[in-house]
């Protein structure tokens, strides 16, 4: 089995990149590769599925910059929206399966218990709503699809909270955070799909 990995130095694509490896043969794209695969590009993106020809395509790759976001909406709703949109459907038009990673972000933040799948989804930031676009296209490409939406990833590489708390607590006597958030971390190697 050929598995097509969307992304490659991404804290998620840099895991599946290892444990994906015993199904079969990688290939991870990114912008940085040849061929380049730019979510941001459809044309580049269709391009780079039909060089490939997977058996399955695994999109680890988003823009995941929440806060930019917000400044950066049109980036956000190409990488987020509209590549995923293009993946699906080349995975529609090769008979073939799509897995893609969400977001808590499509929820409306305001609960005070663990999420459901089938809660309301209402996506507060320009994150959520790029995110949820995503989701949305894929459910209509008619391609066979898992969507993970997950939260609070963490891993031994990468930007990520336990890693940012690890260096605080070595540096300073005190460390001062948030405390009034909930989240579930989940650990990257939890997200991968398994067969
Ligand atoms: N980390 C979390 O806590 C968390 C929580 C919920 C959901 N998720 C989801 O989990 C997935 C993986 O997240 P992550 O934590 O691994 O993210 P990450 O470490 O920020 O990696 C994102 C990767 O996407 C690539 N990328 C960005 N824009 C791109 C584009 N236009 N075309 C191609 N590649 C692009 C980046 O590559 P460059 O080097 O080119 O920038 C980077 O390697 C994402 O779908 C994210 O929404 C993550």
């Amino acid at each position: 089995m050929k598995i097509l990995i969307v992304g490659r130095g991404g804290q998620l694509a840099w895991e599946l990149r290892r444990t994906l490896a015993c199904f079969g043969e990688v290939v991870a794209l990114d912008r940085h590769t040849v061929p380049v695969l730019d979510l941001a590009e459809p044309a580049g993106v269709a391009a780079a599925v039909r060089s490939v020809r997977p058996d399955l395509i695994v999109n680890a790759a988003a823009y995941t910059a929440v806060d930019r976001a917000e400044q950066e909406p049109e980036r956000a709703w190409k990488a987020n929206a509209e590549g995923p949109a293009v993946l699906a459907a080349e995975a529609a038009r090769l008979g073939i399966g799509l897995i893609h990673y969400s977001t808590d972000y499509v929820f409306p933040g305001d609960g005070s218990v663990p999420y459901r799948e089938d809660d309301p989804v209402g996506p507060r930031n320009v994150y959520g709503r790029s995110k949820l676009a995503g989701e949305a296209a894929i459910a209509e490409s008619g391609a066979a699809h898992v969507v993970l939406r997950t939260a609070w990833v963490y891993g031994v590489r990468g930007q990520n909270f336990l890693r940012t708390m690890l260096r605080l607590m070595a540096e300073r006597e005190v460390v001062r955070v948030i405390d009034d958030q909930l989240g579930a971390p989940t650990l990257d190697r939890f997200l991968e799909p398994v067969w």
